[in-house]
């Protein structure tokens, strides 16, 4: 079978978080089911240098009025199809920020061509390819589907939900300029609140619908975590359905990481020492015993990273250590920067994005925190199960199902990974820490704690294997004769 993946973000290309990780593990983890995929992405400026020299595939003359060319890629074992239109994606800044931390203000069309080349590719306009079924990702490319339903398509289309606070709201006056007509605009259209929203559009249009996660699958369908899309989300509940996000095993595998000064595993977990020392040496904390916490995550209010500011002094008043590396909203980032500048030698912050760090990170810390006001899925916290940093999260989404709670109950059926706190406020949080300082005093039940999340099994195969079934389903229940174009998709 084959599939088109439409991503604004795919690993080891373009990542700016968890989406990339999913995009860029995907393919592999499917090609084992009989699924093939191709992934249509961005000609961002990182990617331009390796189209030289090549011939595009196809060339479309008017996308909402830009020119753009469609080139085939092969690198990572992904297949990609990638879009280059200069004039919308290659430019400083992030793929969806400039330089100064603004969004571009040009998002609804970048994405809006990106999702309407995924659509003319799913009608056919490659000679010789045409998938069976399309997968969306988030705002980004959640028009895709509007846009084949327009052209008649009955191709199936999954949607999958990696964050519902993004929904890709722009003013309604944009309408005509993604080419839609005036009747989208209505509550089963793209309305939302006075202006349009590119994912609501791909909610009532996609087939079926995935979350991240069972947990955020059913979560999103309150007031508290719906973020006004609840309504629209609970008439389509028969098509929607979580799936947990597994981890790219290759990628992530302590054993093997190039990146540590002393890989490890199971049997080797010695060797995390090693490890640890190098990273406070790297970040200039002392070198005398003691837990060491850590944080890899957007410096966001949704991350709870205003909650690890207000808590930390109670790592070290703990005889702890933190480092944070991440980067997002300034004040966040300063009241980090604050904490550390009043405990020298024993909490390092690290503005920024880095790889390399991140994987040394799980690989010298003992622990890892993620207090997310909501996360629907997470993913640090798996790789950090597998390095045997133990996690402290909050009850919430992907969190609350993929970390076992050190209870007693937990603990004496060898069965716990990690701490949990609810409700998700500073003084659950600050408990949590002091719960898990207590624990890393015994040593035996520590271990116990880091072995048993090495042992937890957060690989692709299942949850590939549910993607498949979806794909499968929707094939065979897919009309095989094309329907008429539709004046309108609503
Ligand atoms: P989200 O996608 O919401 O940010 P996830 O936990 O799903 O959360 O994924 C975050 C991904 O981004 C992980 O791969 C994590 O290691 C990575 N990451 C986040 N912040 C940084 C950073 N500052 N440097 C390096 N990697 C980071
Ligand atoms: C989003 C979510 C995160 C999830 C990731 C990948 O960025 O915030 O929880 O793990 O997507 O699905």
């Amino acid at each position: 079978m084959d599939v088109l993946s439409v991503t604004s973000e795919i690993y080891p290309l373009i990542k700016t978080g968890g989406l990339a990780d999913v995009t860029g593990a995907l393919p592999k983890a499917l090609l084992g089911h009989g699924v093939k995929i191709r992934t249509l992405v961005p000609g961002y400026s990182r990617l331009r240098p390796l189209l030289k020299n090549r011939l595009p595939l196809l060339v479309f003359d008017d996308l909402l009025g830009e020119p753009a060319a469609l080139h085939a890629l092969e690198i990572d074992g992904l297949d990609l199809f990638v879009l280059d239109a200069p004039q919308l994606y290659d430019r400083p800044g992030g793929p969806y920020i400039d330089g100064q931390g603004h969004d571009h203000a040009d998002n609804w069309k970048r994405f809006a061509v990106l999702s309407l080349a995924g659509a003319e590719i799913a009608q056919g306009a490659l000679p010789g390819w045409k998938p069976d079924v399309v997968h969306t990702h988030d705002w980004q490319t959640a028009l895709t589907s509007v846009y084949m339903r327009e052209m008649g398509s009955t191709t199936p289309v999954v949607l999958t939900i990696h964050n519902l606070a993004f929904q890709g709201q722009f003013s309604s006056s944009l309408l005509p300029a993604i080419g839609l007509p005036p009747q989208a605009y209505a509550m089963d259209g793209l309305e939302y609140y006075g202006d349009i929203s590119f994912l609501k559009g791909g909610l009532l249009t996609a087939d079926y619908i995935t979350a991240v996660s069972p947990t955020y699958a059913r979560e999103i369908l309150s007031a508290r975590f719906g973020m006004g899309l609840e309504g629209v989300l609970s008439e389509r509940m028969d098509r929607l359905r979580g799936i947990v996000n597994g981890i790219d095993q290759e990628i992530w595998d302590p054993a093997s990481d190039p990146y540590l000064v002393a890989p490890f595993d199971l049997k080797t977990l010695g060797w995390k020492g090693p490890n640890k020392q190098h990273l406070l040496e790297r970040f200039g904390l002392d070198t005398d015993e003691g837990p060491l916490f850590s944080a890899i995550s957007r410096l966001t209010w949704q991350k709870g990273m205003d909650m690890l500011a207000e808590t930390a002094d109670e790592i070290m008043a703990g005889g702890g250590k933190l480092i944070v590396l991440g980067q997002g909203d300034r004040d966040i980032e300063q009241a980090l920067l604050d904490v550390a500048g009043r405990f020298p030698g024993r909490m390092a912050v690290e503005i920024g994005y880095d790889e390399e760090t991140a994987h040394m990170i799980h690989g010298g810390a003992d622990a890892i925190i993620q207090p997310s006001r909501f996360e629907p899925c997470g993913l640090t916290q798996l790789y950090a199960l597998r390095y045997g940093c133990v996690p402290i999260v909050s009850r919430t989404g992907g969190l609350s199902e993929t970390i076992i709670d050190a209870n007693d109950a937990a603990m004496s059926a060898r069965a716990a990974t990690g701490f949990q706190f609810h409700p998700v406020a500073a003084p659950a949080l600050r408990d949590a820490l002091r719960r898990a300082l207590d624990a890393y005093r015994v040593p035996k039940d520590w271990r116990r704690l880091q072995l048993q999340g090495m042992r937890a099994d957060y690989s692709w195969e299942r949850s590939a294997a549910q993607y498949a079934d979806i794909y499968k389903t929707l094939l065979k229940q897919a009309p095989h004769a094309p329907e008429q174009p539709r004046s309108s998709a609503f």
